[in-house]
């Protein structure tokens, strides 16, 4: 049995209490509550602008390491630390380089995650004893409220089980954490739907460790001197941020990328899926290509011309498909620049990097 599987075996009984937040102000004391739990070292599920977090106090090397447990996530891949306000980061970091004021001004609250060089006060459990940590400011209001009423900063992964899509929606936050977590704290869908962008800010030039909402595009016009994440995130095998080396986001079905142009993908995929009878296959596709599926079974993302709209589906769609019972999804390759390189970084783990190109 791998240990993933053991440690979700084990078996979680505790009682999750589930509060939906309308109104950040009027059901503040839902918020209170859960922060009153963080401060007593428990775990807290809440929104942000991104996805949700799975949140315990970044000071108590206890409370990360029951985050861990509560994801079944290896103790290898560091936590993103959460402040309320940019001007706590030098509470806990060291602000070396005179770009990252500029990366805060800028970005901050926002999806921008900065690995800069820890503080001691950051428990090496935190950072899978690394030297360095992730500082992320959300813009959510719930999450601020939350940070700042907690008093400590919050280390939080994405609140999903380790290895699945993460959560956009407060619904996928019950399926995968409900007896896992002591609170969930519900509102509605993340604006963006993709994790943050992590920049590692401790090396020249500055990597992209992770592409996110935020794009290379974005942050070159702060700096010129940002490398995309593809031409380093893995070095000699040794990736820089450890959790891209896990297969992620990944849904039951196997899901097959199909690249080249519109055309020939499309004819490839309706033959595809027309002579498989063995297994039940989707198509996964944009609103502007759906007419070449007619007939067939489609999840439609969005639309091309809306990339952020296509972000903000894409992991609701594969949670989606996990309630079907189907077996391969057959996926358009999307090409392009700006957001299409994160959705397509999120599409290509959920694939297993599995890609045809005709
Ligand atoms: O939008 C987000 O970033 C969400 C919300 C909840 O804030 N959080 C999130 O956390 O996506 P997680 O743990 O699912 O992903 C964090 C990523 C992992 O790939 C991890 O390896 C990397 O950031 N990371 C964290 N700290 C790092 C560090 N010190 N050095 C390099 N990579 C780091
Ligand atoms: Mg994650």
């Amino acid at each position: 049995m791998t240990k993933l599987k053991s440690l979700l075996k084990a078996g979680f009984k505790m009682k999750t209490e589930i509060f939906e937040i309308t109104d950040p102000v009027k059901d503040l004391p839902a918020i209170l509550y859960a922060a009153d739990v963080i401060k007593n070292g428990g775990l807290v599920a809440f929104p942000t602008e991104t996805v949700y977090g799975l949140g315990g106090n970044a000071l108590d090397e206890n409370a990360a390491k029951k985050i861990y447990s509560a994801k079944g996530r290896p103790s290898d891949n560091p936590l993103i630390v959460h402040i309320s306000d940019p001007d706590q980061a030098s509470l806990y970091t060291y602000i070396e380089d005179p770009s990252a004021k500029l990366y805060m001004d800028h970005f901050w609250p926002g999806p921008l995650t900065l690995v800069m060089n820890k503080k001691p006060v950051i428990p090496d459990q935190v950072t899978a004893g690394l030297q360095t940590v992730g500082l992320r400011c959300p813009s959510h209001q719930v999450a601020r409220t939350l940070i700042r009423e907690a008093g400590v900063p919050i280390a939080a992964p994405s609140a999903n089980l380790s290895g699945r899509p993460s959560t956009t929606e407060a619904s996928h936050v019950i399926d995968d954490l409900n007896g896992r977590v002591d609170v969930i704290l519900c509102q509605g869908s993340s604006v963006y739907g993709l994790e943050s962008t992590v920049l590692d800010i401790t090396v020249k030039p500055a990597v992209i460790l992770r592409p996110g909402f935020i794009t290379w595009e974005d942050l070159s016009c702060i700096s010129r001197d940002v490398l995309q994440s593809s031409d380093s995130s893995v070095k000699d095998d040794i990736p820089k941020a450890p959790g891209m080396k896990y297969r992620h986001y990944a849904p039951k079905a196997k899901i097959i990328l199909v690249r080249g142009d519109t055309d020939k993908a499309s004819e490839y995929i309706r033959r595809m899926v027309k002579s498989n009878t063995d297994e039940k296959a989707c198509v996964l596709t944009v609103n502007e290509c759906a007419h070449e599926f007619e007939g067939l079974c489609t999840f439609d993302l969005g639309c091309l011309s809306n990339p952020p709209q296509i972000a903000a589906n894409l992991f609701s769609v594969l949670r989606e498909i996990d309630k079907t019972d189907t077996d391969v999804i057959y996926s358009m390759y999307l090409s392009g620049k700006g957001l299409f390189i994160s959705i397509m970084n999120r599409l290509k783990k959920a694939a297993g990097d599995y890609i045809v190109d005709v």
